[in-house]
């Protein structure tokens, strides 16, 4: 049966915890239309509280015309039919509640949708109205204002500026649907205050903030050229500092603002930051009085190679501590190719171009990347701080590199001219059962195909089975549980290609050196391995767990 996983209303619930990201689109569909919605969520609750996580994240659920996956948001209060209704999020939190999970929703304020009533309005008004400079709109360049007014670079492909039949340009970082918001608009941050309120009044724990380096932009005249510098990929930070709209220090004033909202609740309310920005400007998110948290992008982007971890471990661990909080660690998310299938490619592979030869060049190793997936979740949950599992991880979903062009949806896709396939390969909706219409998505098909044999990855396929991925994953987050609340973190003595390292009472090893390594002896054995292991060898890829103080 399954388990009460809350720690209550302990304020710091979020410092060491385990949050497990539901992308709705994609998790379970009650009603059958192919799409997840916010019952099928609900029905599958279970799993969650059984993994042993304290939290779900839920990814945009409100309604949205669905340029990107619902990130395109035309009325932040409301669900979109597709998913469901408010009714039914408010029956999810409830059962969440039950379950002792927290709820973490998505909030989403550098842009809105090009349907939301304020750009129709805006578009409705005359340059230099009150309702245009809700957005960032600009006369061009060039003698008939025909030249964009800056070269700044989309993340999903082509220019940032769209022009509007008057001949202004309003500018979106990501889909021409999704109109940049003025954040130096007072009614924007309003807007916003009091849409937090309304979805914290209706009782969800925290929100996970979309963006949260990307809302104040430098629009002093003329505009800054950026050259290109901002064509890095999505999460990735821009080069260099002091870039016209990525990461200002003005960015900061509302996350200020908003943490006071957050504290206005008991217990107080917390929120996550997705902040693509490196390793030194990360912690500035998360200082005191900002957010609680910060995704870990540089871990997540770290290569299969012992010295790399070692480096972003360490930096990770002392730029949360000069801010007096602990990093996130992330592995996978709705953005990425999944981590199975990166660590199953050769070093150093662009996955861009991977997914464009439909994940034939260079060919995946899978049992490699299965072997260090399972070690890589080993290493993340014995870190002090919190682990965000993206939903499939611990079913040892791969990447499918190899859907059909014509099922493809994200906007990067057409934006880049089919020269980037973009993310839905990590997308595909997950299966619960060994067979049936959409391996148990739901009682009807699923909007981004399931490859053959998806239901061999299946919870029910699983379960129960020794050695499965997703036992690993439910003995590791029991086992992780007894040791969290002791942060302390000290490296071992290591052998090349080794990590080794305490966090608390907990021992950790992963060898990532490619050859078998001797185990330190131990009376006990290990208390978890990733893989086959005798407690005397640690063969490559594998990870074991060890208890340094035998109780
Ligand atoms: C974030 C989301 C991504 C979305 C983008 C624009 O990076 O994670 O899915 O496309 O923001 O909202």
């Amino acid at each position: 049966m399954t388990q009460s996983t809350s720690r209550g209303d302990d304020a710091d619930w979020w410092r060491e915890s385990v949050v497990y990201q539901i992308y709705v689109p994609s998790f379970a569909d009650a009603d059958g239309d192919g799409m997840g919605d916010l019952r099928g969520v609900t029905d599958r609750l279970g799993h969650v509280a059984e993994l042993g996580a304290d939290a779900v994240w839920l990814t945009p659920f409100y309604r949205s015309p669905w340029a990107d996956g619902g990130y395109d948001v035309s009325d932040y209060r409301d669900v979109d039919p597709r998913h469901g209704t408010l009714e039914d999020f408010r029956e999810l939190l409830e059962s969440a509640h039950a379950l002792g999970l927290k709820v973490i929703v998505d909030i989403v304020p550098n842009h809105c949708s090009s349907e939301h009533p304020w750009f129709a309005e805006a578009l409705a008004s005359p340059p230099g109205s009150p309702a245009r400079d809700r957005f960032v709109f600009m006369d061009g360049r060039g003698p008939d204002g025909g030249e964009p007014p800056s070269d700044w670079q989309s993340k999903f492909g082509g220019g940032v500026w769209t022009r509007v039949p008057d001949g202004q340009w309003y500018m979106h970082i990501f889909a021409a649907e999704q109109p940049d918001l003025n954040w130096e608009n007072p009614e924007v941050a309003a807007e916003f205050e009091s849409i937090l309120r309304f979805w914290l009044d209706l009782g969800v724990d925290g929100f996970r903030i979309d963006v949260a380096h990307g809302m104040r932009k430098d629009l002093a005249l003329p505009l800054r050229d950026t050259n290109g510098s901002d064509s890095a990929p999505l999460n990735a930070p821009p080069e260099g500092h002091d870039h016209p709209f990525w990461d200002r220090d003005e960015v900061h004033d509302i996350h200020r603002a908003w943490r006071k909202i957050l504290d206005e609740y008991t217990p107080p309310r917390i929120a996550v930051a997705e902040a693509g920005v490196g390793q030194a400007r990360l912690p500035l998110y998360t200082r005191p009085d900002e957010l609680h948290q910060a995704f870990n992008f540089p871990y997540l982007r770290c290569p299969w190679d012992a010295g790399a971890y070692r480096e972003v471990i360490d930096s990770s661990l002392e730029g949360a501590r000069s801010v007096g909080s602990l990093p996130t660690w992330v592995l996978s998310n709705h953005d990425v190719v999944r981590h199975l299938s990166r660590h199953a490619l050769p070093a150093g592979t662009d996955t861009v171009a991977w997914l464009m030869s439909d994940g034939r060049e260079p060919a995946a190793d899978q049992e490699a990347g299965r072997r260090r997936a399972r070690a890589a979740a080993l290493l993340t949950l014995a870190l002090p701080g919190t682990a965000y599992l993206y939903q499939g991880e611990e079913l040892g979903l791969p990447e499918v590199a190899d859907l059909p062009r014509e099922a493809l949806r994200d906007p990067m896709w057409e934006r880049t001219g089919n020269t980037r396939r973009g993310r839905d390969g990590c997308r595909v909706p997950l299966p619960w059962e060994r067979s049936g219409p959409s391996c148990g998505f739901g009682p009807g098909g699923s909007w981004l195909p399931q490859p053959d044999g998806w239901g061999e990855h299946s919870v029910e396929a699983q379960t129960g089975r020794p050695g499965s991925f997703l036992e690993l994953y439910r003995t590791a987050l029991k086992t992780r549980r007894s040791f969290t609340g002791d942060e302390s973190f000290t490296w071992l003595p290591a052998r090349d290609g080794e990590l080794a390292f305490r966090k608390g009472a907990l021992e950790c090893r992963v060898n990532l050196s490619g050859a078998p390594l001797p185990l330190p002896p131990s009376e006990a054995g290990p208390l978890l391995a990733s893989g086959p292991c005798d407690g005397r060898t640690l063969p490559p890829d594998t990870a074991v767990w060890l208890d340094a103080q035998p109780r």
